[in-house]
């Protein structure tokens, strides 16, 4: 699991997510901000691990209609030619790609009507099709939205969903997103 959350802090969502999975065994959870709160990122450490996994988690809170910046850096350095893609690039060919985002705003507001016009699985495409282009399935992605107004029971809720998915994959594994499907939350 790759987790960055640049107000970790004041979290709620992602720090009950967290702290749901981090202990799991099998599972490899890393705080990026905290590995490199300068942002050189370690690609030859970051690519060992990457190897090493079946699934990969980035899980993070909606900035900007994306992930916060440093998942653009760790995409940007990580996922080299010859790596991820390109020739002899196999090392991510069949592993699995899961999104688990939080939202400030709720569902409704992700419509052409809502004030953000447009729907999560169209927002997140570029994350999608970065899997796609690398050889990986993108899951349907776990989301929990209008964060701000949740419920500590409700985060409960969505803490243990995120629990017994990673707990039981590959078991749990949804069908894979298809080509320009447009998923619901
Ligand atoms: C810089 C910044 C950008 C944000 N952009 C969005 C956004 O595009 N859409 C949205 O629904 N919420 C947005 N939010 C709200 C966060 O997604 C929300 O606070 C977070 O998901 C709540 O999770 P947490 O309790 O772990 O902090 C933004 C917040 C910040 C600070």
């Amino acid at each position: 699991v790759l987790f960055a959350h640049p107000a970790y802090r004041a979290s709620r969502i992602n720090r009950a997510l967290a702290s749901a999975v981090r202990d799991l065994p099998g599972v490899r959870f890393r705080d990026l901000l905290e590995s490199y709160p300068d942002f050189f990122i370690d690609v030859a450490r970051e690519q060992e691990l990457l190897r090493g996994a079946r699934l990969l988690v980035l899980q993070h809170p909606m900035y900007w209609y994306g992930a916060p910046a440093i998942f653009k850096q760790w995409i940007d350095e990580v996922l080299t030619r010859g790596f991820a893609y390109g020739s002899g690039g196999t090392a991510l060919h069949g592993k699995d790609l899961l999104q688990v985002v939080s939202t400030g705003a709720p569902a409704e507001d992700y419509r052409r009507e809502g004030v953000h016009r447009y729907a999560l699985a169209e927002l997140l495409r570029p994350f999608e099709q970065v899997a796609r282009f690398c050889g990986m399935s993108y899951l349907r992605p776990l989301v929990v939205q209008g964060a701000h107004l949740m419920s500590r029971e409700d985060i409960e809720t969505h803490a243990g969903r995120y629990r017994r998915f990673l707990a039981g994959y590959p078991a749990t594994r949804p069908a894979p997103v298809g080509l320009g499907e447009l998923w619901e939350p």
